[in-house]
């Protein structure tokens, strides 16, 4: 058993809470945009991502009981959170646990973070002989334990040393490598310089989230940033930030020419964006949304998925923060997140989500709610 600071030091990253207020549900009506270019499936290599639809790392979410489910709702492409390559290195027990993938999970990707080439290319040799297909390096975690350590987002200052990182992971696995990066530590134009050097390097594929480190969650994703990139590389760039519905996929399509998007937050309230994002690329209408018996189905798979794995009470404090993100924008939504916070077994879960889908309300969350 590692000792407690050494297993402080290597588990997932703490999140700033305010990532959790996504921008406000745009009213979904009207015709979808056309595109005049529909991106195909991407080719990260050997690797085929069809639909070209990414879920995006959030650590403490995308745990693979939740990975499960998007993919089966219709996501291309799900990647485990981020894990620090020292962490995997020292085979360090809960690092490990979350670079797991599941049994299905094919191909699977683990996100891996640090600074030195050499201990990467050691982490991912470790993880590709563990099942990962794709290998992906976060630079663009903007929190301060991170960057200070040279990792993360503090990486858009160094191309030479995000190169070379690329080049180091390279040496070591035949699996492709991806790279997730920010729009820029504080400036929007920064993220050429890397992801060319990147590029250069190898690096399969480019997701841009189109904030810079500096503005946080602050703002608005730029897709002139997200677009600079696009222009300037040949290998697929993935475009990233603040996709809430399918039109805003393919408003994001559009607007970067991005070869695919990647969707975070908004997969955590409505994993069937995925689902109505690929029909939208596909023959351009939506799906019917999901029905209140489906989405009840969904909360208490991810809820007995979680507890198949890790037990009735981890599964049942998971769900504490889950649900009420998921229920975010349901009528009651305040009350029912306080019931949440007392929330100890399934028996307490099912009375909770049958208060909501069976008791009367509303069917589909309140567009405009979002911020109760
Ligand atoms: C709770 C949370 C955890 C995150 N963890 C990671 C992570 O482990 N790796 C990573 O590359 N990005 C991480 N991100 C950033 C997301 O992958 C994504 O870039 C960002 O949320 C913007 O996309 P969205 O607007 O679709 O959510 C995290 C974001 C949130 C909200």
């Amino acid at each position: 058993m590692a000792p407690a600071a050494a297993r402080a030091r290597f588990y997932s990253p703490p999140v700033d809470p305010a990532a959790l207020h996504p921008p406000p549900r745009p009213d979904d009506v009207g015709e979808l945009p056309r595109l005049e270019h529909p991106p195909g499936p991407v080719r990260l290599g050997d690797v085929v991502v069809d639909p070209p639809l990414f879920l995006a790392p959030m650590a403490g979410f995308t745990n693979l009981a939740f990975r499960r489910i998007v993919r089966r709702i219709g996501c291309g492409l799900t990647a485990t959170e981020m894990v620090m390559a020292e962490g995997v290195v020292r085979r360090h027990e809960k690092t490990l646990e979350l670079a797991r993938l599941d049994a299905g999970e094919r191909p699977g990707v683990v996100q891996i973070a640090g600074s030195d080439p050499a201990v990467m290319g050691e982490a991912a040799a470790i993880l590709v002989d563990r099942g990962a297909d794709v290998i992906d390096v976060n630079m663009g975690c903007p929190v301060r334990k991170i960057v200070d350590r040279c990792a993360g987002s503090a990486l858009l200052k160094d191309p030479p040393l995000a190169a070379a990182i690329v080049a180091g992971i390279r040496r070591r696995v035949p699996v492709p490598v991806t790279v997730k990066i920010r729009a820029g530590w504080d400036d929007a134009r920064q993220s050429v310089d890397v992801a060319r050097a990147l590029e250069a390097e190898g690096a399969a594929a480019v997701a841009v989230h189109g904030r810079t480190r500096e503005q946080q969650y602050r703002g608005r994703a730029s897709r002139d940033a997200i677009r600079a990139v696009k222009e300037a590389l040949r290998v697929p760039v993935i475009a990233n930030g603040d996709v809430v519905t399918a039109r805003d996929a393919l408003e994001m399509l559009r607007d970067t020419g991005a070869d695919g998007v990647m969707i975070g937050r908004a997969a955590l309230w409505d994993p069937w964006v995925f689902a109505s994002a690929a029909r939208a690329l596909r023959e351009g209408t939506l799906p019917p949304p999901p029905t209140p018996a489906e989405r009840r189905a969904v909360l208490l798979e991810f809820f007995d998925e979680t507890a198949a794995l890790k037990g009735e009470r981890t599964a049942s404090l998971q769900m504490r923060k889950f649900a009420s993100l998921y229920l975010r924008g349901f009528p009651g939504a305040r009350r029912l997140r306080e019931r949440l916070q007392t929330l100890d077994t399934r028996a307490d879960f099912i009375e909770v989500i049958d208060g909501v889908f069976e008791g009367g309300h509303a069917p589909t969350p309140a567009i405009d709610a979002m911020g109760e």
